[in-house]
């Protein structure tokens, strides 16, 4: 499969990202939990981009047979998203470690000083998440090698700053010091060339590659996709402070109107000395356990979690990852063109 062409304008743009993640094209497809999998992260990473397998809910040996498999697909780089938070991080990092990972991906938080100490000694080059400045300075120091800051469009967990204000804030004061990815609401080139020319090293994309052809997400879950309108993907509600609530931005649905429900009647619970506080968080974080899975394994779209970002309005079919790829460069080759005209 031959590379899809970059003109000497693009090229330059997308040098140095490419440098940093041993690809053709400075364009990430970011971790999706149930989503990214062997199939979409190595057709992403065989057109030319860099896949990164979701790995929140596998446990070692899971991750690690799908790794093993990933390789079989492609030959070419691609990465590992790991959560901070995850009960066997440590093992997870062993993981990667052994089957020469190249990249990890670390989102959710700072992990202890030796899991990072390990994954650098070990030659895995780490890319860190930061939701502000201030956290990415930090991360830089403590090893960094690359950041993704993603703004508040993008689906799944957010942060509270959108992609063009983070962008700003970040990339004058880190993007001499390592590459830096910008993600969150990227669905067209011209978008993307504006974060490259910015300074950011490459950008990083979800929403976008979710109705890619090769992606295993159920097909009720694709049409929800092709369905929805941008303001259909809005962030879940914390109904009270005293219970905080990440929030998550999903397609609008009846889970959504049970979350909220759910909040109110553990509060309730809570209020009456019927619940203790840590079980009424623990049950408000329960609920969307297992709902991801359910809407893009199961299909089930109504009561399940389909997290989505709000560029989902711009999908309205279902295409080769490649065709994906080929649109984003032809668009920001075009938008290139006219400023020299
Ligand atoms: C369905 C879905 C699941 C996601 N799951 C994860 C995840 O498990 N880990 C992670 O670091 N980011 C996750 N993300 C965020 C993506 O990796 C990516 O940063 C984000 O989608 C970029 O913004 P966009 O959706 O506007 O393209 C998820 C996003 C979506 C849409």
């Amino acid at each position: 499969m031959s590379d899809i062409n970059l003109s000497s304008r693009l090229k330059p743009l997308m040098q140095r990202g490419c440098d940093f993640l041993g690809t053709h094209l400075a364009i990430m497809g970011g971790a999706m939990s149930w989503i990214s999998e062997r199939h979409l992260v190595g057709a992403i990473s065989n057109a030319g981009g860099f896949g990164v397998l979701a790995c929140g809910s596998m446990d070692p040996a899971l991750l690690r047979a799908e790794i093993q498999e990933t390789q079989k697909i492609t030959r070419l780089p691609f990465g590992v998203n790991l959560i901070t938070m995850h009960p066997q991080l440590d093992e997870l990092i062993d993981v990667c470690l052994e089957v020469k990972v190249s990249h990890i991906v670390l989102a959710g938080g700072i992990p202890s000083a030796p899991a990072i100490k390990r994954i650098k000694e070990g030659g895995t080059k780490l890319i860190w998440f930061t939701p502000a400045l201030s956290l990415g300075k930090r991360l830089v120091k403590m090893g960094a090698d690359a950041l993704v800051i993603e703004g508040m469009e993008a689906g799944g967990h957010i942060g509270p700053v959108c992609t063009s204000v983070l962008s700003q804030e970040v990339l004058p004061h880190l993007a001499e010091q390592v590459p830096i990815f910008v993600a969150g609401g990227i669905g067209r080139g011209e978008t993307m060339v504006s974060y490259l020319e910015m300074g950011a090293a490459g950008v990083q994309l979800g929403t976008l590659f979710v109705c890619a052809k090769e992606c295993i997400a159920h097909a009720n879950f694709k049409k929800a996709f092709i369905r929805a309108p941008a303001r259909d993907a809005i962030p879940t509600t914390q109904l009270d402070p005293r219970f905080p609530v990440i929030p998550v931005r999903a397609l609008v649905n009846e889970g959504t109107k049970l979350f909220l429900e759910k909040q109110r009647e553990v509060i309730a619970q809570f209020d009456t000395s019927k619940l203790s506080k840590e079980e009424a968080q623990l049950e408000i974080e329960k609920f969307w356990a297992g709902a991801l899975r359910s809407a893009v394994i199961d299909g089930d779209t109504k009561n399940g979690s389909v997290m989505a970002g709000q560029i989902v309005g711009l999908i309205k079919e279902e295409l080769p990852v490649r065709e994906i790829l080929e649109n984003l460069i032809g668009q920001s080759e075009q938008s290139l063109l006219h400023r020299e005209l």
